[in-house]
C-alpha cells in the first residue's frame, strides 16, 4: 500500500506499481492496451537507420516494440520512475535487445538531448501524467530532426452518448476496483480515472500537437474514441 498523500506527479506513484503494471494493464484493458501500443510502429517513416526516442516509456513496451522494425537502429526510452525503467531494462535483456535500447531517467518536459538528435519521438499514455504536456510536445519538436516524426497515443473519451456513459462507469468505478484488487493500491487507479477525465479529448489534443509545430499526418480513433493515436511531422520553421 502506498501513502495516499504522495504527490500526483511524482515518480513514486508509478514506482509503487511498476512490478505489477504490465499485468494489471493487460487485465483492466482486456489486452487492448498492448495492441494499441503495437499500432504506434505502423506510423514509422520508411527511411532506414531510424533513431527513436520514447517519452514516458514506463516499462518500455513501445520502445521495445519499435525494435521489431529493421529500419529502427536504436531506441532511447526516458521516464522519471526508476522502478518502471528497471522493468523495461529487464525486458530488453530477456529479449536480447539491450545493445539497441537504452532506458534513461529524465523528464520529458526538459529533455537532456541536443536539438535534432532523433528521427522519431513517441509517447504512449504519458502526456496525461505530466503537469505541462505542451512543454513535452515542444521538447519533442526540439529534439526531432527537420521533418521528424511524432506519434502520440493517449486515452480520450468516446463521443457517442451511450458508450460515453458505459466508458465513464468503467473508468470511474470498475477500473479502480480491479486495480485495487490486483495491486492493493486504490489511489493509483483513482489517479488514472482523474487523469483520463481531465486530459483534453482527442480533437483538442490534435490541436495541441498542431499548435506545437507538427503537421498531422494521421489520426486513429481506437475503440470508438476510448483512445486516439496521432502521427505528426515536424514542420520546419
Ligand atoms: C501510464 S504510464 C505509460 C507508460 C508506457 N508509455 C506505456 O504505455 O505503458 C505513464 C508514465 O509516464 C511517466 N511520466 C510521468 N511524468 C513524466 C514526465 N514528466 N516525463 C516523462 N515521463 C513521465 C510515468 O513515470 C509513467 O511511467
Amino acid at each position: 500500500m502506498v501513502d495516499p498523500a504522495r504527490k500526483e506527479h511524482s515518480p513514486e506513484l508509478f514506482n509503487a506499481i511498476a512490478l505489477r503494471y504490465d499485468r494489471v494493464n493487460a487485465v483492466v484493458s482486456f489486452g487492448l492496451n498492448g495492441s494499441w501500443k503495437r499500432r504506434v510502429g505502423g506510423h514509422l517513416p520508411s527511411a532506414k537507420g531510424l533513431r527513436c526516442l520514447d517519452l514516458a516509456t514506463g516499462t518500455g513496451d513501445v520502445a521495445l516494440d519499435l525494435l521489431r522494425y529493421p529500419r529502427v537502429s536504436g531506441v532511447v526510452g526516458i521516464d522519471p520512475a526508476e522502478g518502471m525503467l528497471a522493468v523495461a531494462r529487464r525486458k530488453a535483456e530477456r529479449r536480447g535487445l539491450l545493445s539497441r535500447a537504452a532506458f534513461v531517467s529524465a523528464d520529458a518536459q526538459r529533455l537532456p538531448f541536443s536539438d535534432g538528435s532523433f528521427d522519431v519521438v513517441t509517447v504512449a499514455f504519458g502526456l496525461r501524467n505530466m503537469p505541462h504536456p505542451v512543454r513535452a510536445l515542444s521538447e519533442a519538436w526540439r529534439v526531432l530532426r527537420p521533418s521528424g516524426r511524432l506519434m502520440v497515443l493517449e486515452f480520450s473519451r468516446p463521443p457517442f452518448p451511450v458508450f460515453r456513459q458505459v466508458h465513464y462507469f468503467y473508468v470511474a468505478h470498475l477500473l479502480p476496483g480491479l486495480g485495487f484488487l490486483m495491486t492493493g493500491d486504490l489511489p493509483a487507479y483513482r489517479y488514472l480515472h482523474r487523469t483520463i477525465m481531465a486530459f483534453p479529448e482527442a480533437g483538442r489534443l490534435g490541436r495541441m500537437i498542431a499548435q506545437t509545430g507538427f503537421s498531422i499526418l494521421a489520426r486513429e480513433d481506437l475503440l470508438w474514441g476510448t483512445a486516439v493515436l496521432y502521427a505528426g511531422e515536424k514542420k520546419n520553421l
